[in-house]
Parts: structure tokens; C-alpha cells; sequence
């Protein structure tokens, strides 16, 4: 079976996490200070603030920007539930705004529509490794005086016009496994803001500025050190990971036949967290099922838009979003990281390129 994904752990990784055993400093010590400084300088910001996950550093990011109850956060329904979520935890409601089709992301142009006076920020997700229109976006923000909180989960060092991601407003990453690059579980949050900075360590830690001295409520949203010392190892090895995935995605890009490919726009690095594809036609399905049938791993990066997800239907009643609707009925994701071989990479397009031409 080729996989959808696939962590790569070398022997950097596994003896750092053993110096970090024999150290006895297991938390709170200096691999994840260390971890700390080397994303902040990859991202081009001032901060890098460790996390638990990249939920909980969507979590943390929103509750140091002080959003909460009564206010409203415009972010996008294409995507994984954390984005989203990490609105309602802190009390405040996700405005969702439809996407634009050739990138799978936020449409700029539809967010002015959708402010309102509670309109506290937007929340765009650099979908698949792709970022946002980001001048759009921070043009809507500044006319607006609205906070961007970016969730950069699938973007680590994505692109956009010379800036990465997480580096326009306050970023939030993930470190899943799956991911870019992985601590196992993991989050950063990085900001170029002193005072953000500040707020997203004490609440890290809940509240704490003099030890057992609480200022406000905080939480455990910590990265311990085992963690730290993966995530460290892996960061080492981003650039190469990222060509390599650049790399496959222009193989498939050359080679597809039938299915949209993804699109770039000028001025834009994509860094293929996901290379995802559109089948037209409603063949979507039977074309993962034959992927299936030949032993290659895919997926559906998102089957249901959160708008539709019924928990969020019984909270804000039916609403329709016609962009993203279609694209969750025609998406699929096909393995592109950076364990590929290049008999792996002909065997997928050959079996695609089979599907396809059958029509
Ligand atoms: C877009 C997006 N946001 C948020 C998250 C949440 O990250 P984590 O799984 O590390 O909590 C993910 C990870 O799957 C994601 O893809």
C-alpha cells in the first residue's frame, strides 16, 4: 500500500529524544526554548510560542487576542474542524465565507460582505499548503481594524510574495504526524507582537507570572521537551522535505490527464501538505475506490464543509456556500510526501491516467 502519509524519523530524531530522557529534564527545559527560536527565525517573526497541538494553539492565539463571547470571527468552512472549533471554545461565532475554487481557500472578496459590527477578526487557513490571498485579506483587515489569526496547520514555510506563513498576522501551526513536519503531537504559535507573545506564554501556563501567583485563567497547554526534541530534528529537515514534495507535485503536475491539478498563484510557494486534486463529472468516488483496489492511499480533505456538520447546523441553522459544497463533492487528496518513489509516482498517475481515459 502506498500511504496518504507518511511521518519520516531518522536517528536525529530518536537520539535527541534520548539525550532529552538521559538529561531528566523532561518539560519546561531548554529543547523546546531551542525548538522555540528555530520556527520563529523558519517563519521570518519575532516569537514562536510552543503548544500541545495546533488546536490548542488556535486556542491559545484566539484567548491571547482577548476574542470571546459576542464576537465573530470570519474564517472559511473548507476546512479541518479545529479551525472552527477554536472559535466556539473561546465563546465567540465562526462567520463562514465560501472559498475561492482554483485554490480551495478563503475568497477575499466575498469577507467584506460579512462583516458586522461584532466582526472582531478573520481567521483565514492556508489550505493543503497553499496560502491565502493574503493582500487581500490584510487590506480587508486594516480597512476594518479586524485581527488576522492565521491558521497555518498544513503550511510550514509556505509562501506568499517572499513572506511564509504565520508571519502576516498571529500563525498557528500543527505538528501532527501527518503534517509538513511533526513533533507527534504539537502546535507553535508565532507573532511578531511583544504583548501576544507575553499573553500566550502566562496562559499557556495557566496564568502563571510569579510561580503559584495566578493572574488570570490559564490552562496546560504545554510542549513538553520529548516533543521539543523531535519537532527540533525535523525542522532541520523542512527545506529538503518541502523540495521533495515540490518535486512530486510537478511530476503529477506534468503527468495527470482528466482531473484538475492544483493551481499556483504568482507570487505563491506551495508547500503540498496535500497535492489535491478535482474529478469532475461525479467520479470522484469510483476513482478512490480504484485507487484503493490498486493499493494507493487518498483521501478527502473535507467530505462534509463545517457549515453542514450537524452540530454547527443546530447551532447556526442552514446556510449555502456553493463553492465549497462543490468542492467537497470533487476533492481528492493523493500521496505526495516525501517517502514517494518514482516507481510509487508512476504507478499512481498510471492508474489514474487509466481511470480517467475509460470516461
Ligand atoms: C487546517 C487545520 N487546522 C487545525 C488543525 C489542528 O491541529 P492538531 O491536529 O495538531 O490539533 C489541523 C490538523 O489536522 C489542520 O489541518
Amino acid at each position: 500500500m502506498i500511504p496518504i502519509a507518511k511521518p519520516l524519523i531518522g536517528k536525529e530524531e530518536k537520539e535527541a529524544v534520548l539525550e532529552v530522557l538521559d538529561s531528566g529534564i523532561l518539560a519546561q527545559g531548554p529543547r523546546v526554548a531551542a525548538f522555540e527560536d528555530a520556527f520563529a527565525e523558519m517563519c521570518g517573526v519575532k516569537y514562536a510560542i510552543a503548544t500541545s497541538s495546533g488546536t490548542t494553539a488556535l486556542h491559545l492565539a484566539l484567548l491571547a487576542h482577548g476574542i470571546g463571547e459576542g464576537d465573530e470571527v470570519i474564517t472559511t468552512p473548507f476546512t479541518f474542524i479545529a479551525s472552527a472549533n477554536s472559535i466556539l471554545y473561546v465563546g465567540a461565532k465562526p462567520v463562514f465565507v465560501d472559498i475561492v475554487p482554483r485554490t480551495f481557500n478563503l475568497d477575499a472578496g466575498k469577507i467584506e460582505a460579512a462583516i458586522t459590527t461584532r466582526t472582531k477578526a478573520i481567521l483565514p487557513v492556508h489550505l493543503y499548503g497553499l496560502c491565502c490571498d493574503m493582500d487581500g485579506i490584510m487590506a480587508i483587515a486594516q480597512a476594518h481594524n479586524l485581527l488576522v489569526i492565521e491558521d497555518a496547520c498544513q503550511s510550514h514555510a509556505a509562501e506568499y510574495k517572499g513572506k511564509r506563513a504565520g508571519s502576516f498576522g498571529t500563525g498557528a501551526f500543527s505538528l501532527y504526524p501527518t503534517k509538513n513536519i511533526t513533533s507527534a503531537e504539537g502546535g507553535m504559535i508565532t507573532t511578531n507582537e511583544d504583548v501576544i507573545n507575553e499573553k500566550c506564554r502566562v496562559i499557556r501556563n495557566h496564568g502563571m507570572r510569579r510561580r503559584y501567583y495566578h493572574d488570570e485563567l490559564g490552562y496546560n497547554l504545554r510542549m513538553t521537551d520529548l516533543h521539543a526534541a523531535v519537532g527540533l530534528a525535523q525542522l532541520k529537515k523542512l527545506d529538503e522535505f518541502n523540495q521533495k514534495r515540490a518535486g512530486n507535485a510537478a511530476c503529477f503536475n506534468a503527468a495527470l490527464e482528466g482531473v484538475v491539478t492544483p493551481f499556483v498563484p504568482e507570487g505563491c510557494g506551495h508547500v503540498y501538505h496535500q497535492y489535491t486534486i478535482r474529478v469532475p463529472d461525479e467520479r470522484r468516488d469510483a476513482l478512490r475506490d480504484c485507487l484503493k483496489e490498486n493499493e494507493i492511499g487518498s483521501e478527502i480533505y473535507y467530505p462534509l464543509p463545517i457549515h453542514q456538520q450537524g452540530f454547527y447546523m443546530e447551532m447556526f441553522g442552514e446556510m449555502h456556500l456553493p463553492e465549497t459544497e462543490l468542492a467537497a463533492q470533487e476533492v481528492l487528496s493523493i500521496p505526495v510526501h516525501p517517502s514517494l518513489t518514482g516507481e510509487d509516482r508512476e504507478k499512481i498517475v498510471s492508474t489514474i491516467n487509466t481511470f480517467m481515459r475509460k470516461g
